[in-house]
């Protein structure tokens, strides 16, 4: 972390002069509770040691400058002309400026630079992260008086309207209200949240990255949300006391088999039985009970890959060959899908034995190496010490 702030300052004093505002935004990962956020359900993700680093600084005019260090890119706007940038990785800044003035906030012109060591489209969240840091940061600059649940909503609202993905909160929550060794039970409907430790010295998560470029922007993330309103809407006719998923249960579900089609039903079955999941892990993960936790990942993924359909040939391969080895308690796809990291639950004395055998296993099947990221859960969104840079 260190280096990658020193090179932002640098970078920032470089291009505009002058001492930035500095704050780091974390990426996630997520135990359990896949394509829940978005259904009212209860989500566990935690936020993990990679960020996004960002640097601002206000300006006296109204030119809003943006600069990403590792793409060598910038763009330049008008504080009064925001809209939608053609490439991608702008928008999730601009688009929360926007959501800043949308809620009436007094702005400036501004120079922003950015870094970052999340691996991009590897289901770990970098864009919620810069969205995150983006909002923290303005927020700290403009003393604007948002709390981190506001701030979160700025960030989702963000890249829902700017950048066109319909997401839920989940990866925005996490990267706010990351805490160090805690996983965070979100209830998505309420937003509150409570942080349920992940205490062992003999576990970690650790990543397998597929190489699999997702497309969540493409509709099919879009498409999984419609088909679950749509099974919610059918249900709601028969039964009005069913609001949202979690006044249903797999028992009330099926009567409604035949009745919706079978894509649907079994987006909805997933829905139903991932929220039961949920639960069961979070009493797994109070009584230590890791092999349990490492069972239910498992389901997860068959879940995730038969009934909500959105994982990957990559993703099903890495996932099958990682649970082959001895010392590995679960594993599963993680993120929206159709690509990116799957999660593992390992014992960190056979880690790197499983790392060896998989990388070898992939390379064989796929012709190239997956990478490999080992994780700690770490804290969230935060002003930079300085004294660090
Ligand atoms: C993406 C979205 C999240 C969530 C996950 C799936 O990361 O941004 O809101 O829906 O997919 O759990």
């Amino acid at each position: 972390m260190m280096r990658k702030l020193e090179k932002l300052i640098a970078a920032y004093a470089e291009k505009f002069k002058g001492q930035p505002l500095v704050v780091t935004s974390p990426g996630r990962i997520n135990l359990l509770g896949e394509h829940l956020d978005y259904n009212s359900g209860i989500v566990l993700p935690a936020a993990i040691n990679r960020y996004i680093y960002l640097a601002v600084g206000k300006r006296e005019d109204n030119m809003i400058n943006v600069c990403a260090l590792d793409f060598q890119d910038e763009v330049s706007t008008q504080l009064s002309d925001l809209k939608p940038a053609w490439k991608l990785w702008p928008n999730y800044v601009l688009g929360v400026v926007k959501e800043f003035q949308r809620s009436g906030k007094e702005l400036s012109g501004m120079n922003i630079v950015i870094s970052g060591d999340i691996p991009l489209a590897g289901g770990m969240s970098s864009s919620a992260a810069l969205a995150c840091a983006a909002a923290f940061a303005l927020n700290e600059l403009y003393q604007s008086g948002f709390t981190k649940v506001e701030l979160a909503r700025i960030a989702q609202k963000s890249e829902n309207d700017f950048v066109g993905v319909k997401c839920g909160i989940m990866d925005q929550y996490a990267s706010l209200f990351g805490k160090e060794n805690h996983f965070i039970k979100l209830d998505c409907d309420s937003l509150q949240h409570e942080y349920v430790p992940f205490e062992s010295e003999r576990l970690e998560f650790v990543l397998f990255d597929s190489g699999v470029k997702h497309h969540l922007i493409s509709s099919e993330y879009n498409t999984r949300r419609e088909e679950c309103q749509q099974g919610l809407q059918a249900i709601k006719a028969t039964l009005p006391n069913v609001v949202r998923f979690t006044d249903l249960d797999e028992k009330a579900l099926i009567q409604f088999k035949g009745q919706l089609s079978e894509k649907v039903y079994n987006r909805c079955l997933y829905v139903v039985q991932e929220m039961k999941r949920v639960e069961q892990a979070c009493s797994a993960l109070i009584a230590g009970d890791f092999g349990r936790l490492g069972g239910l990942m498992s389901l997860t993924h068959e879940g995730l890959r038969d009934l909500y359909e959105v994982s990957c040939k990559e993703c099903d391969y890495l996932v099958d060959i990682v649970r082959k080895n001895e010392g590995v308690l679960g594993a599963r796809m993680m993120g929206a899908g159709f690509g990116g990291c799957i999660i593992a639950l390992v014992e960190k004395a056979t880690s790197q034995f499983v790392i060896d055998q998989t990388k070898h296993a992939y390379k064989q099947q796929f012709g190239k190496e997956p990478k490999v990221y080992h994780t700690a859960i770490s804290g969230g969104s935060a002003v930079a010490e300085m004294a660090m840079a």
